[in-house]
């Protein structure tokens, strides 16, 4: 079937655009959309709009900012876990984590279950390392090879920041024929300033923890190992990309996969960013189309901004959709962009632009949610297609397809 795309009924011959009327378009994709293999079936009842749901898949949101993690309370804590992978052959593959620290570490930390991203949805701070000291701020992406030294020091008491740990490496992914400079320029990375002098510690003795299997080693130094490197060369530290400094692809006429923007990738993970961008006119599909990700579980947090496909999600929150689950817009975000599109061409414009900033971790593991994350969790979010429609219809707003 590859490269010969069969087609029967109504159709569009170029997908995602000039959608058969009264038709929503449901993408039934392998590889998160870019594989090869790929179908558009063209339905007229979208198929999130279940009223009843049971079993283990099911959409997830989760409000982030009601968790009080166990590192705010206690800055001799860990930060505290959200979702984590199935373990696989004896390995952790993949966990998802939230820190919320007041107070610096008073321990120096080294995982050797992965490479680590922080994602810093607010507050501003340095993290001491061997290489040098990273200042970091709002909307950093902060990538810590594994089995870096570390030591996270608040500068305000706004930190909230989003943890992943991939046991294979973070890559930044190679552009193809976009040229490597191309949505951002590794010019923009900022790296460790090795000159910066170390935090004063006053104590008596340093202890660093080690991490393996999410056990810890505790050590104790009388020294500090995070001011007693010399000098450094070589290839492996830790590094920040912030948000703004990402151009994301986009087109006017047509809707852009979420992998063409591909921010970092491991083999268990895809990390990619949806920054503000062009969404696409009128003949076009603006909001995403309804999607079978067969192969991903989607965890995307909400850092920025009204977010062009859903509604009732607010920055701090995050949603997980689980791979074999369709899913699509909210009913809501159709009427929102229907609004906006009118408005658009009210002004003579006719591309919509959207505004918002959310990060979007793909896996092919299947997550599972820890308690804390059960204990913030929008009760209603998985029949809330089905929800917003009635409540829409309720108001005298008739939903269904806008093409
Ligand atoms: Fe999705």
């Amino acid at each position: 079937m590859k490269n010969f795309p069969q087609k029967r009924g109504r159709y569009t011959d170029q997908a995602h655009v000039r959608v058969p009327t009264g038709t929503f378009e449901l993408e039934h994709a392998r590889e998160g959309f870019f594989s090869e293999e790929a179908s558009h079936l063209y339905v007229t009842e979208p198929p999130s709009h279940w009223h009843r749901i049971e079993g283990d898949l099911r959409p997830r949101a989760v409000d982030c900012r009601k968790i009080v993690t166990a590192d705010h309370e206690d800055p001799d804590a860990l930060p505290t876990q959200l979702l984590s992978a199935a373990v696989w052959c004896g390995k952790k593959t993949l966990s998802f984590y939230l820190s919320k620290r007041q107070e610096a570490m008073p321990y120096i930390y080294k995982s050797v279950d992965g490479d680590e991203i922080y994602f810093v949805h607010d507050g501003y701070g340095r993290i001491e390392t061997e290489y040098g000291v990273l200042e970091y701020e709002r909307g950093d992406y902060i990538v810590m090879p594994r089995g870096c030294l570390y030591r996270v020091i608040p500068d305000d008491d706004r930190t909230f920041m989003i943890i992943v740990e991939s046991i294979s490496p973070y890559q930044i992914p190679d552009r193809g024929l976009l040229g490597p400079h191309a949505i951002f320029d590794k010019g923009v990375l900022r790296l460790p300033e090795f000159e910066t002098p170390r935090e004063k510690w006053d104590q008596d003795e340093y202890e660093v923890r080690v991490k393996r299997l999410g056990r810890l080693t505790k050590m104790w130094y009388d020294f500090n190992p995070l001011a007693s490197v010399a000098g450094w060369k070589g290839t492996l530290c830790p590094y920040i990309l912030n948000v703004r400094d990402i151009r994301p692809i986009s087109m006017l006429n047509n809707h852009v996969v979420p992998t063409a923007n591909t921010t970092f990738q491991s083999e268990d993970v895809l990390v990619t960013t949806f920054a503000p961008r062009a969404l696409g006119n009128e003949e076009t599909l603006r909001l995403p189309f309804y999607h079978r990700n067969i192969d991903y579980d989607e965890f995307i947090f909400y850092h920025e901004g009204n977010f062009f496909s859903k509604a009732g999600i607010e920055p701090g929150m995050f949603t997980l959709h689980p791979a074999g689950l369709d899913h699509g817009p909210h009913p809501k975000a159709f009427e929102r962009d229907k609004a906006n599109m009118e408005k658009l061409k009210a002004e003579g414009k006719d591309v919509a632009i959207g505004k918002s900033t959310a990060i979007n971790f793909d896996t092919t593991h299947m997550l599972f949610g820890s308690a804390e994350m059960a204990s913030a969790e929008w009760d209603g979010y998985a029949t809330s297609w089905y929800d917003q429609a009635k409540e829409m219809e309720a108001e005298g707003k008739k939903f269904g397809p806008v093409y």
